[in-house]
């Protein structure tokens, strides 16, 4: 079970890895605003990633790749003044980490500075641990990706399964108890071999958040708008819809629209 926000307590990194050890599974959602932040919040979620998949769901691009420091920025400034309870964890976009150690040190601080976020997360595995190291060394948590990272779609050429020749997954398995040892305060494996995943779960010790990973990982984590049912067209195998929130607001528009054209809307109680 979450934190509930009755309960006032801050879900901080120390709280996930504690969460790991007393085997409670972690619930993460994406936000990227204000509005959207505050009800997950509400309603307990442990965590909040600031995706770039903000680049998708609120930009409308076909890939993250094209989403920028400054726009994640505003996603997440949104998010964090919502939130009262949960983890914010921030995107690192594509371009804010792959340049130099120092780039990325300098934009991760950004993000840390104008945000307000807890923590933030970068894709990518051995080729980035001197940079991860020198980003959680500046005191900022970071929180890894492995598996189907997006980031990289041009090279991977397409966002099917990862991991599934040993090769691939005995790489993965080994920078996951690399970023772990760095001091990576949780890991997420993205579409990868349920095995697989649980096999990183049970060899590091910080959390992993799983999307397309089953069920063995320490938690899981959807891009909100997809969990409940908001995404047109978009069911991978992995996604569960545990809302219909297109339908609904599709319902309550028609509702709108009727109102206003046979002038039931506003009534007498709705006019000053
Ligand atoms: O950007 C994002 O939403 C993510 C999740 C899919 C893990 O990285």
């Amino acid at each position: 079970m979450g934190y509930l926000s009755t309960d006032k307590q801050k879900v901080t990194t120390k709280v996930f890895r504690e969460m790991k050890q007393l085997g409670q599974k972690i619930a993460m959602l994406t936000a990227y605003d204000f509005t959207t932040a505050g009800i997950l919040d509400r309603a307990g979620i442990d965590a909040i990633l600031v995706g770039d998949s903000s680049s998708n769901v609120m930009a409308g691009n076909a890939t993250t790749l094209p989403i920028t420091v400054d726009e994640m920025i505003v996603y997440a400034r949104g998010v964090v003044r919502a939130c009262n309870h949960c983890l914010v964890v921030c995107d690192m976009p594509f371009g804010s980490y792959q340049v130099s150690r120092e780039d990325a040190l300098r934009n991760a601080v950004r993000i840390m500075k104008e945000t307000g976020a807890d923590a933030i997360k970068m894709e990518g595995g051995s080729e980035i641990l001197p940079t991860v190291q020198a980003i959680i060394q500046a005191g900022i948590p970071v929180m890894a990706h492995l598996g189907l990272t997006p980031q990289s779609i041009h090279q991977f050429g397409g966002y099917g399964l990862r991991a599934k020749e040993t090769q691939e997954a005995e790489k993965l398995f080994k920078d996951a108890c690399l970023l772990d040892e760095a001091g990576c305060f949780g890991i997420t494996l993205e579409k990868v071999p349920a095995a697989l995943a649980q096999r990183v779960t049970a060899a590091v010790s910080c959390p992993t958040i799983g999307i397309g990973a089953g069920c063995d990982t320490d938690g899981q984590v959807l891009v909100y708008a997809d969990a409940l049912g908001m995404t047109h067209g978009f069911k991978p195998k992995f996604l569960r819809h545990f809302a219909d929130v297109e339908g609904c607001m599709t319902q309550g528009v028609q509702d709108y629209i009727q109102a206003v054209k046979n002038v039931s809307f506003p009534n007498d109680n709705e006019r000053y």
